[in-house]
Order: structure tokens, then C-alpha cells, then sequence
């Protein structure tokens, strides 16, 4: 067995050394180690986007990137969403136009949109769908997840314009 290594890793903003053997990916030091099982786990190879998470800022699939390649980085998860009990305006905006059914895939989604939106705060139809492309949703056929996009757009540019933080 190869050698366990000791890594640290910045997530949601918390510093954590933790102790892993190489072959950990990623999603299993979140959910085992970490106890932060909102990433999901679906395909387990890189397909559905169920296990999203951003990683320096940029989305990817957490399930095929092993633990140790995190090291000295900086993780963001769907934990980092809701604040103080008050959910993301993606979040509410998924709630409120019913972005999602069984929830399965909404975390990966909601870590790649939260990406998009970053870096593109008004993108086009296009790049939206760009996007959406790369996660996998077998509830809700993507139009109310658009739809979701759309609103949480608004909300965001709602907020800068009062001078929120979101
Ligand atoms: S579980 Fe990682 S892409 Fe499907
Ligand atoms: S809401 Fe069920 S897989 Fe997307």
C-alpha cells in the first residue's frame, strides 16, 4: 500500500490537515473525511457532474481528481451556499422555479452556476446552456433549471444594485 500523505487544504474557507493514501479522490475526503456530504456522488467518472465543487474558483468534477491534488488549494462546496440560515439567491432562485424534483443532481449544478455567474455575471442564452450541458439531470428535462438560471441573474444583479454582497 502507498504511503499515506498529509495535505492542507482550505474549504469553505476553514483550513483542514488531513491524511490521506493517494489514491482518495477528492469527493470521498469531503464526504468520508470531512463529513460535508452535500457533493453527491453519481457515475464516479466524470460524466453526471453530480460531485461539482470549485476548486481555486474553477468548477470541477471532484471524482476524478485525487485528494492529494488539492493540496494548498482552496475548495469551495454547496456548504458555502446558505448563510445564517438565509438560502443563496441561486438557491432560491432554483426553489422558486422549480429547478429541481429529486435534488440529486442540484448541488453540482448550483456549484456551476455559482462558476458561470462569476465569471460571466450576464451571460447569454449560449453560455448558459453551455453550462447546463455539462451536468447530467434526469428529473427535470433543463427548462425550469434555464429558467432558474434567469432568475438567480436577476436576483444577483438586484443585490450589487442595493449593494449586497452576493
Ligand atoms: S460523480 Fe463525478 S461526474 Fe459523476
Ligand atoms: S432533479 Fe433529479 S436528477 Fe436532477
Amino acid at each position: 500500500m502507498a504511503t499515506p500523505r498529509t495535505i492542507t487544504l482550505s474549504v469553505n474557507g476553514t483550513t483542514h490537515q488531513v491524511t490521506v493514501e493517494p489514491r482518495t479522490t477528492l469527493v470521498d475526503l469531503l464526504r468520508g473525511d470531512l463529513g460535508l456530504t452535500g457533493t453527491h456522488v453519481g457515475c464516479e467518472h466524470g460524466v453526471c457532474g453530480a460531485c461539482t465543487i470549485l476548486w481555486n474558483g474553477k468548477a470541477v468534477r471532484s471524482c476524478i481528481m485525487l485528494a492529494v491534488q488539492a493540496d494548498g488549494s482552496e475548495v469551495t462546496t454547496v456548504e458555502s451556499m446558505a448563510q445564517d440560515g438565509e438560502l443563496h439567491p441561486i438557491q432560491q432562485a432554483f426553489m422558486e422555479a422549480h429547478g429541481l424534483q429529486c435534488g440529486f443532481c442540484t448541488p453540482g449544478f448550483l456549484m456551476s452556476i455559482s462558476e458561470l455567474l462569476t465569471r460571466s455575471p450576464d451571460p447569454t442564452d449560449e453560455e448558459i446552456k453551455d453550462t447546463l450541458g455539462g451536468q447530467i439531470c434526469r428529473c427535470t428535462g433543463y427548462q425550469s433549471i434555464f429558467t432558474a438560471v434567469r432568475l438567480a441573474i436577476k436576483k444577483l444583479a438586484d443585490a450589487r444594485a442595493a449593494g449586497g454582497s452576493a
